[in-house]
């Protein structure tokens, strides 16, 4: 008998389990009453743990967002709220498309239904395609322009020599030497703007192992007021990678920060694993993250706009080469580096795949 309405509410149940949107039900005292399986992983909080629990709970948003919550309730009058900041519990921060509408009914108890579309992940990506985009038309640019140097510049440097050794007098001597010298430290700009050549030579490593590597050659150069704080996930799995240039990385973030923060300051290395991420255009079930934080002065919009370009550095002494190599070393593993920065809280984030979506292992 009842097959008809069973039939119709499986329908729905199986509707709301596949639905990518995520979708909540809250009472009429804003405790959860349901979430679909893709809410569940947007707030990574089990629906057994959510039921009953109230939203306030489960994500802290603007105030005004509970007001229009319960605005809601009394009114029925549907809302969405665009690019809303919301922040889980153990701290995650996304950004998410909100639409709410009412489940008031004369018979019902009422209550809410609430849609959630994360779009950090949208901006990212088209972020992180200019990105890439931005870095291989500047490479090709200054790796044209260094072999041009570079071919002179060996001449320049054999005929200094060559010279050197018909001079009789010392005093002339150190002309000859003068040139050889800066057209050794030209050479080794030239050669850091062509970039890493070798291909990466990848083998088993444990990232921890490269950070605490890191971590200790930095801790010998930075002033002694600067404190350099570890937080590892220890559960990280071994990753497929040229230690050598992964370690190169690592050092060219961990020595702005190092730069950043001056006599004082306090610089973190973090890593963590994240699930389902995009990196440019493949799709992955695993990435690491690496973090490198400061709480130095931060980096202008200005400046953010361009870090990545190589020759670009605020620094005095700099030469505005480091991000670029970084970035370069870690899209040679398939990863990306990101930066976000307000004054007092600079990240630099390695986005680094552990595993791809679709295969099995690589
Ligand atoms: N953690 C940071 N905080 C503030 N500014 C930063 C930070 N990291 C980088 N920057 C800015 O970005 C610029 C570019 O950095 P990059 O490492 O590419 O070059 P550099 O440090 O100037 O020179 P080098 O080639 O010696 O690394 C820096 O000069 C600095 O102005
Ligand atoms: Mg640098």
């Amino acid at each position: 008998m009842g097959d008809a309405p069973n039939n119709e509410q499986a329908i729905q149940q199986r509707v709301l389990d596949n639905l990518a949107t995520a979708v909540l039900v809250v009472d009429r005292a804003l405790v959860t009453r349901y979430i679909n399986p893709a809410c569940e992983m947007l707030l990574e909080i089990s629906a057994r743990k959510a039921r009953g629990t109230p939203l306030e709970r489960l994500i802290s948003g603007p105030d005004r967002l509970f007001a229009r919550l319960r605005e809601c309730l009394d009114s029925a009058h549907p809302f969405t709220e665009r690019e809303l900041p919301l922040a889980l519990f153990g701290n995650r921060h996304l950004t998410v498309d909100c639409t709410v509408t009412s489940l008031h009914e004369p018979q019902a108890p009422g209550g809410l239904l609430v849609e959630l579309v994360q779009i950090d992940r949208q901006l990212r990506i088209s972020r992180e395609e200019n990105l890439i985009a931005q870095h291989n038309a500047t490479r090709d640019v200054v790796r044209g322009l260094a072999h041009e140097i570079k071919n002179p510049l060996g001449g320049l440097r054999g005929a200094a020599q060559l010279l050197e050794r018909e001079l009789a007098d010392e005093e002339l001597k150190e002309y000859t030497r003068i040139i050889i010298d800066e057209a050794d430290r030209l050479q080794n700009l030239v050669n850091r703007m062509l970039g890493p050549n070798a291909l990466p030579n990848k083998q088993e490593v444990n990232i921890h192992h490269l950070l605490e590597r890191v971590r200790n050659l930095v801790d010998v150069e930075a002033p002694a007021g600067v404190e350099l704080v570890r937080d590892y996930d220890p559960s990280i799995p071994m990753l497929q990678a040229d230690p050598d240039q992964l370690i190169q990385a690592l050092l060219n973030l961990a020595r702005n920060a190092v730069g950043a923060v001056g006599e004082r300051g306090t610089i973190t290395l973090r890593t963590r694993t994240q699930r389902q991420i995009t990196i440019g255009h493949e799709r992955h079930k695993l990435v690491l993250v690496v973090e490198v934080t400061d709480d130095g002065p931060g980096i202008s919009k200005e400046m953010m706009e361009k870090i990545f370009y190589p020759m670009i550095t605020g620094a005095a002494n700099g030469t505005g080469l480091g991000l670029s190599i970084a970035q370069s070393l870690i899209n040679r593993h398939g990863g990306l580096i990101e930066c976000s920065s307000e004054p007092g809280h600079t990240v630099f984030r390695i986005l680094l795949p552990l595993e791809k979506a679709n295969d099995e292992h690589r």
